[in-house]
């Protein structure tokens, strides 16, 4: 099948290009180096409808498909990948899941805020002791009359010092196993709820990452998300749509790694020619735009079917794994297209590929893509015909 965008989307796709190449793209290295939150680019973000794109108009978003935000997202990831994580959780995981899974008062609650960009979300799943294995988590809910009282520690949460509001999950029933897992909502200066280290990283350092402390954190009950023990279904229906925006993000950041590459080979001499002459990198080249291509096919379809209602879930794990796995070897080819220059600030692909690193790891790491491909691929409901 191949894919032709609406009028409307190419709309999208024109207007996100336009802001991101002229407002956030010039301000991307500097805030690498300051690691300073990009307040100030996503409040202007959430005016161009940004921050809700998937959030029906009642409640403050554009209401917008799952295609017309990938393409938004690529564009704000080519000029800046951190910028575009937060927005990605953001709209991927919080809004979606409050539209989804909310209560009519959450969705007025919560939404309004969130689409507005006045708030910022996060999700907070991961633990020191559970990453790849959430149902490993520690982190207690225990129901307390008209509230639960929440203990434990989350780690590795995108925007966890920047969020006002962000979806935990943790155990009411330590003995159920999935089953016992249940999602809230927790705002920002809750009693006992607690921004713990901020991590120093490898890349995306304008976007925080944190622990979260809950430390006898008394939370309304009407914060709970779902039913008790919904908590892993959410999550994972949540994780299926964060990543295809993790896919997106790839797909941004590869585009601007090769961008970088075909201007610079043109303009680089050597052995009196410029180096786009030699067949060693045009072939370089040449793998690196089939594979984003590729790499932008699958998640569209994958976007396609989410947006027709359909199930999707290897489909996102697909895309995920390979836009991340492509966007870790387009980056890696554009450095050493740029030879030493590559392994200078000078350059910003020093930058894409350390930003691009972490994409095969959250999540879902690379392998975890794999085994949700592999239980799909064997189950009883594969086809395999092009859909
Ligand atoms: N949608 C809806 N339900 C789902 C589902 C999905 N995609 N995947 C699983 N489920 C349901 C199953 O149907 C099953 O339900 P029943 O009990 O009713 O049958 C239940 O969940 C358990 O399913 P599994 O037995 O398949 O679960 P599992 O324990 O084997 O785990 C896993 C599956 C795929 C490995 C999962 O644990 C997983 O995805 N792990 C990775 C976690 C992850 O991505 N963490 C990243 C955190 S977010 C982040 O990175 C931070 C950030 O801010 C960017």
């Amino acid at each position: 099948m191949t894919f032709k965008l609406t009028e409307e989307q190419l709309m999208i796709q024109t207007m996100v290009r336009d802001f991101a190449r002229e407002v956030v793209l010039p301000t991307a290295m500097e805030r690498d180096r300051s690691k300073e939150f990009p307040a100030e680019n996503l409040s202007q973000m959430a005016e161009l409808g940004l921050m809700g794109m998937m959030v029906p108009p009642e409640y403050g978003g554009a209401a917008v498909d799952t295609v017309s935000y990938v393409l938004a997202l690529q564009e704000i990831a080519y000029a800046c990948a951190a910028t575009a994580v937060v927005m990605s959780v953001h709209n991927s995981i919080v809004c979606e899941t409050i539209v989804r899974f909310g209560t009519e008062e959450q969705k007025q609650a919560y939404l309004k805020p969130l689409a507005t960009g006045e708030v910022i979300g996060a999700f907070a799943m991961t633990e020191p002791q559970a990453g790849s294995d959430p149902v490993g988590q520690s982190t207690s809910a225990e129901r307390d009359g008209d509230h639960y009282i929440i203990n434990g520690t989350k780690r590795f949460i995108t925007s966890g010092k920047n969020a006002g509001l962000t979806i935990i999950t943790a155990k009411t029933d330590k003995a159920k196993r999935h089953k016992g897992i249940s999602a809230f909502v927790v705002r920002k200066g809750m009693p006992g709820f607690l921004v713990g280290k901020t991590e120093e990283k490898m890349g995306l350092c304008a976007s925080d990452t944190t622990d979260m402390i809950f430390d006898n954190c008394r939370v309304p009950a009407e914060c709970l998300l779902g039913q008790e023990g919904d908590g892993f279904k959410i999550a994972m229906t949540a994780l299926d749509s964060g990543r295809i925006g993790i896919a997106a993000q790839s797909i941004g950041v590869a585009q601007a790694a090769l961008n970088a590459a075909v201007s610079y080979a043109k303009e680089r001499e050597q052995f009196g020619q410029p180096i786009s002459k030699f067949q060693g990198l045009r072939w370089m080249l040449a793998d690196m735009v089939t594979e984003i291509e590729a790499a932008r096919q699958m998640t569209f379809s994958a976007s396609a079917k989410k947006d027709r209602g359909e199930k999707y879930t290897m489909e996102a794990s697909m895309a995920k794994l390979f836009a991340s796995e492509m966007v870790n070897r387009v980056t890696a080819k554009a450095l050493q297209i740029h030879g030493g220059y590559g392994y200078t600030k000078e350059y910003p692909v020093e930058r894409y590929y350390r930003d691009a690193r972490v994409f095969t790891i959250y999540e879902g790491t690379s392998e975890i893509q794999r085994v949700v491909i592999a239980n799909h691929l064997l189950g009883d409901r594969y086809v395999g015909t092009l859909r």
